[in-house]
C-alpha cells in the first residue's frame, strides 16, 4: 500500500493528527482539523478563512468527503464544541454498535473523543467508555473534552491499537471510526480486538474499505495514507482478516463512496461465546 517503512508511516500519521488536534486546541482562522487531515504536507490551510485547503484536498474530498453529517440531527447536542470540531470519522460507529446500558465500550483511535463521549451517554453511569489513541495532542484534547462534558464514566488511554493497554476479555464492544486503515499492522489490530473482547462481545466499526478489484497501487493513487485512503483494506481482505483473528458472523457493508472504488463502510463481527 506504500513503499514507506511502517515506522515512518506511523510517525507521519501521528504528526498529521497532532496537527489536526492543535487546529482545535489552538484555533487559527481558516484552519480546521478536517483540512489538516486531508491536505498535502505543508500545503494546508491558508491564513484566512477564505483560503481553503480543502478545495485542493484528497480524492475523497473531490467526491464529497466521508459524508457531511455523520451524526443524526441533535445527536451531538450538549457535547463540547471542540469534540465536534475534532470529528474526523467516516461514519457513526455508535449507530452501528447498538450500545446498551451498562456495557463497556472501547474506541480504537479515539481522536478528540466524540464517539467515546457519545458511547458514555448511551451506556449510562453503570457502563464505561474507553478511548485509545497514540497521539498526545489528541489525548489532551479528548481529556479536556471529557472534563468539559462532565463525563465520569470515560477514560482516554495512551497506546497503539496494535498493542492495546487493556486486559483480556475486558470490553463488551469495540468501536472505531476511520482508524484501522491508518494502521501499519492490521492483523495485530484485529487480533487485539479479539483479545480484549469478552466471549460473545462484538465490533461495530466504520472505516474506509476498497472494492476487491483495486490493487494496493490503485488505492495509493486514490489518496494519501494519512488521509485515510491509501492504507484501506479491500472488503475481502477485511473479511479474511476478521476470520483469521477468530471473529465470526462478519460483514462489511459499503455506505458512501469516498473516492472511486473506495468506500466508507460498516464492519460488524462477533467474538464467539465460550462453550
Ligand atoms: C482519522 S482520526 C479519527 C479520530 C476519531 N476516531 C474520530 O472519528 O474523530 C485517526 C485517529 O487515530 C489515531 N491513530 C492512528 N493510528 C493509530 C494507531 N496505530 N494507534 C493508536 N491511535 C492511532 C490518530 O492519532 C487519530 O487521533
Amino acid at each position: 500500500m506504500s513503499d514507506q517503512p511502517s515506522t515512518d508511516l506511523r510517525e507521519a500519521v501521528r504528526s498529521r493528527y497532532a496537527e489536526a488536534a492543535r487546529a482545535v486546541l489552538e484555533p487559527r482562522p481558516g484552519i480546521t482539523a478536517q483540512c489538516v487531515e486531508s491536505s498535502a504536507p505543508g500545503s494546508c490551510c491558508g491564513s484566512s478563512a477564505t483560503d481553503s485547503c480543502c478545495e485542493a484536498g484528497s480524492a475523497a474530498e473531490a467526491v464529497g468527503g466521508f459524508g457531511e453529517s455523520l451524526y443524526r440531527e441533535g445527536e451531538t447536542d450538549g457535547l463540547p464544541e471542540e469534540a465536534v470540531l475534532a470529528s474526523l470519522g467516516c461514519g457513526n460507529p455508535i449507530a452501528v454498535a447498538d450500545l446498551h446500558e451498562g456495557e463497556t465500550v472501547l474506541d480504537l483511535g479515539s481522536g478528540g473523543g466524540i464517539d467515546v463521549l457519545l458511547s458514555a451517554r448511551r451506556v449510562g453511569p453503570s457502563g464505561f467508555a474507553y478511548g485509545v489513541d497514540m497521539t498526545d495532542d489528541m489525548l489532551s484534547l479528548a481529556r479536556a473534552n471529557a472534563a468539559k462534558a462532565g463525563a465520569a464514566n470515560v477514560e482516554f488511554l495512551k497506546g497503539e491499537i496494535e498493542a492495546l493497554p487493556l486486559p483480556d476479555a475486558s470490553v463488551d464492544v469495540v468501536i472505531s471510526n476511520c482508524v484501522i486503515n491508518l494502521s501499519t499492522d492490521k492483523p495485530a489490530v484485529l487480533a487485539e480486538m479479539f483479545r480484549v473482547l469478552v466471549p460473545g462481545g462484538r465490533i461495530g466499526i466504520t472505516d474506509v474499505v476498497a472494492e476487491d478489484h483495486l490493487t494496493p497501487a490503485e488505492r495509493a493513487a486514490a489518496g494519501s495514507y494519512v488521509g485515510c485512503i491509501a492504507g484501506a483494506l479491500s472488503r475481502a481482505e477485511y473479511l479474511d482478516g476478521l476470520a483469521a483473528a477468530g471473529l465470526a458472523d462478519a460483514s462489511v457493508t459499503f455506505t458512501t463512496e469516498a473516492a472511486p472504488g473506495m468506500h466508507s463502510a460498516i464492519i460488524r463481527a462477533v467474538k464467539p461465546a465460550a462453550r
